[in-house]
């Protein structure tokens, strides 16, 4: 089988035949497939359960011809070994039996042994290596900061106002709390990168929440332990969060070789404030996925324009896919995206702003 291997050459910045390309959440409740499995086993039955993981992570590989497979698993499943509890409640979202709170129970977490409890999760990594083949594949945990949210909030949150109230009231029960985790997620993504993942991305969803000061002091120190942790590891690690545009100088201090780049900045202008030295991801708003296709077209040409070509580009959303999104859009994406950054067919600059009335 042919190897693909443009994700893994842009994550280290080197030339590519044409941009790689996949999505986050690109395994889920839009794609009837993943629906049909849905219809009988819990989400945590599937991550619980290798084959079936493997199977739901297969899914999009096959359907779309995306450049890269994303390990099917959750931010949260580590919560789970911690003793707190965690449930996916039908229309909620996750909810956390025990939240973390206060002193006591920072010191109540169980330890967590990435090996041992978290083991179906590797397993499924060294299934799909076998597999996948020439696909990559992309291993990933949540950031201490969003994975502290939850604990912390005991499910979404909207104003993130208990897990600010620790960190402004209680510093050193946060600072404990986030010692903890970032030791903990650094294990597990070791433990998937020896497993067989062959990127990594760490999910910093909500850190948009914070000022660029208190991502500073009371988070990017807890990011840097475990991206450097993977990047140790020698496979290229991507930072991703959302909200993030005065973030993203800090982001870059705490590591990546990728960093994602959501849809409140142009993809230029946030590679500009981040600097040439590292590879982007993104940037496309998903709920254009919703749209008609010549104007998911129009803004698919505007991204590859802004990326000029550069090395170091990965397409890719600038969040997860939103269910209900149409597959055959989801579909063309990628082909749109493997069509316009070919080199003798990509358009010139001038050429694409012509093509589109508005982009
Ligand atoms: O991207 C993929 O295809 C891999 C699988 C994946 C899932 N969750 C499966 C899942 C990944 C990478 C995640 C990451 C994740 N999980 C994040 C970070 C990414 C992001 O979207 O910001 C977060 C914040 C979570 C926590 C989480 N898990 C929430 C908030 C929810 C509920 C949201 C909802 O849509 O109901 C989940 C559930 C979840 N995890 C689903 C999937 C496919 C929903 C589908 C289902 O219930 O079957």
């Amino acid at each position: 089988m042919e190897i693909n291997d443009r994700f893994l050459r842009a994550c280290r910045r080197k030339p590519v035949d044409v941009t790689p390309v996949w999505f986050m959440r690109q395994a889920g409740r839009y794609m009837p497939e993943y629906r049909a499995i849905r219809e009988k086993y819990s989400l945590l039955e599937i991550c619980y359960q290798p084959e079936l993981a493997a199977e739901v992570t297969l899914q999009p590989v096959r359907l779309l011809g995306v450049d890269a497979a994303i390990l099917f698993a959750d931010i949260l499943l580590p919560v789970i070994p911690l003793g707190l509890g965690l449930e996916f409640a039908k229309g909620e979202g996750p909810v956390i039996g025990k939240p973390v709170r206060s002193l006591e129970d920072v010191r109540a977490l169980n330890p967590v042994d990435a090996e041992t409890d978290l083991g179906y999760v590797l397993e499924a990594i060294r299934i799909l290596r076998g597999e996948l083949k020439g696909v990559p594949l992309i291993g990933f945990c949540g950031a201490p900061f969003t994975v502290a949210s939850y604990i912390i909030e005991g499910g979404s949150s909207r104003e993130f106002l208990k897990t600010k109230t620790m960190m402004y009231s209680a510093p050193e029960v946060w600072h404990m709390l986030m010692e903890k985790l970032s030791g903990i997620l650094a294990e597990y993504l070791v433990a998937q990168i020896r497993a067989g993942a062959q990127a990594v991305q760490i999910f910093d969803s909500w850190a948009g929440a914070l000022s660029p000061q208190d991502y500073e002091s009371f988070v990017l120190p807890y990011s840097q332990k475990v991206l450097q942790a993977a990047k140790a590891e020698n496979v290229p690690v991507i930072h991703f969060g959302t909200n993030t545009t005065t973030l993203l100088p800090l982001m870059k201090r705490a590591g990546g070789d990728v960093i994602g780049l959501d849809w409140r900045i142009p993809l230029d202008d946030g590679w500009a404030l981040l600097g040439d030295d590292v590879a982007v991801q993104g940037n496309l708003d998903p709920a254009l996925l919703f749209a008609p296709l010549p104007k998911i077209q129009t803004r698919v040409q505007d991204i590859l324009r802004r990326a000029a070509g550069r090395p170091g580009h990965i397409f890719n959303l600038g969040h997860g896919i939103l269910q209900h999104t149409p597959v055959d859009n989801v579909k063309a994406v990628v082909d749109m995206v493997h069509e316009y950054s070919r080199p003798p067919f990509a358009l010139s600059g001038a050429e694409r702003s012509r093509s589109g009335e508005e982009v």
